[in-house]
């Protein structure tokens, strides 16, 4: 892959906030006009959702290895059908659980062989491997009472105290052995400072720091709720990150003189 975009991963139990926040932080970047999709795993492709429904059917039985194949299988159609392209053009893909799921849930949870898992994730999954990954790490009772308050009667079933506290340890092993990747966010706080917390985060690990950084992120925000003068330069730094047009260069040079360090943002830099 020439061009690159960024993957981005949350990850948790059943109520730790994911879906919350990955849809926090996907209105943020469409609001500063980034290339941003996002998807949930297993799923997200037309095959992937049938092999979505087909593990959330209770009716069936499907043995620990099949279930554990079926989740490989929705994620390699994902990989090809969405995550590849995506990243080739740039964007920032932002996906509900991923790799570390089936670590943290089949292997720590159920017990499967972590060897297995490996090989599998060797072969089928590494060139994809997350840029950045935020673990939402809660207790068992926060995520229970926030599901209870949900009335989500399929999922509390679930909720085996046991079960959770294997998982949990899971993701904090995943985490603990990837400390560059991986960013445990303390998951039992509130919406808004979980969702600043995830942000900051964010946008100083790709690039868009506090100081001067920062500064062009306010103004392109004030351009876009503003809609003054400002928000010409920033249209024209998006053209540039895209591509199309001369600017492109100028508004580089720009970014590189701002913001100096790196470029993730770059999607001509490889990983
Ligand atoms: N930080 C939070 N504090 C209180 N309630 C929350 C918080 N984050 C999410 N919720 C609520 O808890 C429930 C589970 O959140 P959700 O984002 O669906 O979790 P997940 O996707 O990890 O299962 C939802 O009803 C959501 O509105
Ligand atoms: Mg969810």
């Amino acid at each position: 892959m020439i061009k690159r975009g960024l993957f981005i991963t949350f990850e948790g139990i059943d109520g730790s906030g994911k879906t919350t926040q990955l849809q926090l932080l996907y209105k943020e970047l469409l609001l500063k006009k980034a290339g941003v999709i996002k998807m949930r795993e297993p799923g997200s492709t037309k095959a992937g959702e049938k092999i979505r429904s087909l593990l959330a059917d209770k009716r069936l039985y499907i043995a620990p290895d099949a279930e554990l194949l079926l989740f490989f299988s929705s994620r390699v159609q994902l990989i090809e059908e969405s995550i590849k392209p995506g990243l080739q053009k740039g964007k920032i893909i932002l996906c509900d659980r991923f790799h570390d799921a089936t670590v943290a849930y089949q292997s720590y949870g159920r017990g499967l062989n972590l060897d297995t898992i490996k090989v599998l994730e060797n072969i089928f999954i590494l060139p994809v491997r997350p840029d950045r990954t935020f673990l939402l790490d809660c207790s068992y009772e926060t995520a229970k009472r926030r599901m209870t308050a949900r009335s989500d009667e399929t999922r509390i079933e679930m909720m085996d105290r046991v079960f959770f506290e294997r998982v949990r340890e899971g993701y904090l092993a995943i985490a603990h052995q990837e400390p560059e990747r991986i960013a445990v966010i303390d998951a039992n706080k509130g919406v808004g400072e979980i969702h600043e917390q995830i942000r900051d985060d964010f946008f100083g690990w790709a690039g868009i720091g506090r100081n001067s950084k920062l500064k062009i992120k306010d103004s392109r925000l004030q351009t876009q709720e503003g809609r003054n003068s400002k928000l010409k330069i920033k249209d024209s730094r998006l053209q540039t990150q895209e591509g199309r047009n001369s600017k492109l260069k100028i508004k580089d040079s720009r970014l590189q003189t701002q913001e100096g360090r790196n470029s993730r943002f770059n999607n001509k830099k490889s990983r």
